[in-house]
């Protein structure tokens, strides 16, 4: 049959996987259905801090650049992840800021230099960009990270700030987990990003991870959490999706991954203010969830074999009759 995106591009969604650039490079399979059933890639871990600034002032955009280069010729758009984020940060900044050789006056423009100089490398080739990424604790309050413990809440409006200048068309996103319903969490980003507008900093976007559990329950209010953002012009993405089970698998957890799959696609087909669906990489050989949840895994819409699972067939059919 016609490939996802074929079917997402009837929606006007832009379907996504987020792609792992050593799998890219060695697996001819995994290019192959990368560029055949997606219209949107994200890289998985390359344009995060410790592969973009792997040495202070040094940047390094190879693989980054390799990706957009690969979309491009596939005809595919990119999401940027992640301007900001608290993991996946370069060892001289981390031991920098400990070692109390990196004061916070210099943290600050550490950051601006990051944002500025990666969002102007990418400017105009990427469609939406998270600015920040988890930056909230469960609870709503702000997390500790080292950029909150440093900057104070304001280095999320100065991320922005410089974003925007930076790349004015891109997209800018908020992005977390454990926001799909309306919760403590998506609370805090709600309040947010009106927080922010009131201060004149514009974010454009709600970003939902959508990393969800087979083990637990599904959010039951997507919907309206998706509504109230778009009730406040801001639109939504989820970005990276994917269901988790406990191994091993079995039928009933492989029926409940196609059920969770299917209902966060058809939120998002439902509301006209979600712009984009992206899973987090298709295929369970390369998955990041056996490396963090211990006995975990399958979480994916393709088998080790790239033998598609039932949560494929209700991304499929969520995408031809939604
Ligand atoms: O690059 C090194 C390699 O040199 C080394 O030999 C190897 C040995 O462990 O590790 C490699 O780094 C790994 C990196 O991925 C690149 O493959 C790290 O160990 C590994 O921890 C890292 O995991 C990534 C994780 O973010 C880090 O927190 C996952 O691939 C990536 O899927 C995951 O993505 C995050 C999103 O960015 C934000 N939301 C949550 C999501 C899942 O954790």
């Amino acid at each position: 049959g016609a490939p996802l995106k074929a079917l997402a591009a009837r929606d006007h969604l832009l379907l996504g996987t987020a792609v792992n650039m050593d799998a890219l490079a060695e697996d001819s399979t995994y290019r192959k259905i990368t560029a055949r059933e997606f219209n949107s890639v994200t890289a998985e871990n390359v344009m995060k801090w410790e592969t973009l600034q792997p040495e202070r002032g040094v940047y390094d955009f190879t693989q980054g650049d390799a990706l957009v280069k690969f979309a491009r010729s596939n005809g595919q758009a990119v999401r940027g992840h992640t301007l900001l984020w608290h993991n996946q940060l370069p060892g001289w900044l981390t031991s920098g800021v400990a070692d109390g050789s990196i004061s916070k006056d210099e943290l600050r423009q550490i950051l601006r230099e990051h944002i500025t100089t990666v969002a102007k490398h990418y400017k105009g080739k990427l469609y939406q960009w998270d600015v920040v990424n988890e930056v909230f604790e469960e609870d709503g309050s702000y997390r500790q990270s080292l950029w909150y413990q440093q900057l104070g809440p304001s280095y999320i409006a100065d991320a922005f700030r410089w974003a925007r200048q930076a790349d004015p068309h891109a997209k800018l996103y908020v992005n977390d987990y454990n926001v799909e319903g309306v919760n403590a969490k998506s609370t805090a980003y709600y309040n947010l990003i009106k927080e922010l507008r009131a201060q004149g900093v514009k974010v454009d976007g709600f970003g939902i991870q959508g990393h969800l559990s087979t083990f637990y329950g599904f959010p039951g209010d997507i919907p309206a959490n998706l509504q109230r953002f778009a009730d406040i012009g801001v639109e939504s993405s989820f970005t990276e999706v994917d269901v988790r089970g406990v191994m091993p698998m079995d039928e009933t957890k492989l029926a409940r991954q196609a059920e969770y799959f299917g209902r966060m696609l058809d939120a998002c087909l439902d509301q006209k203010k979600c712009t984009s669906f992206t899973i987090w990489g298709f295929a369970d050989q390369y998955s990041w969830v056996p490396g963090v949840f211990e006995g975990e895994g399958s979480a994916n819409i393709y088998d080790e074999n790239y033998a598609v699972k039932p949560s494929y067939w209700a991304v499929r059919e969520e995408l031809a009759g939604g």
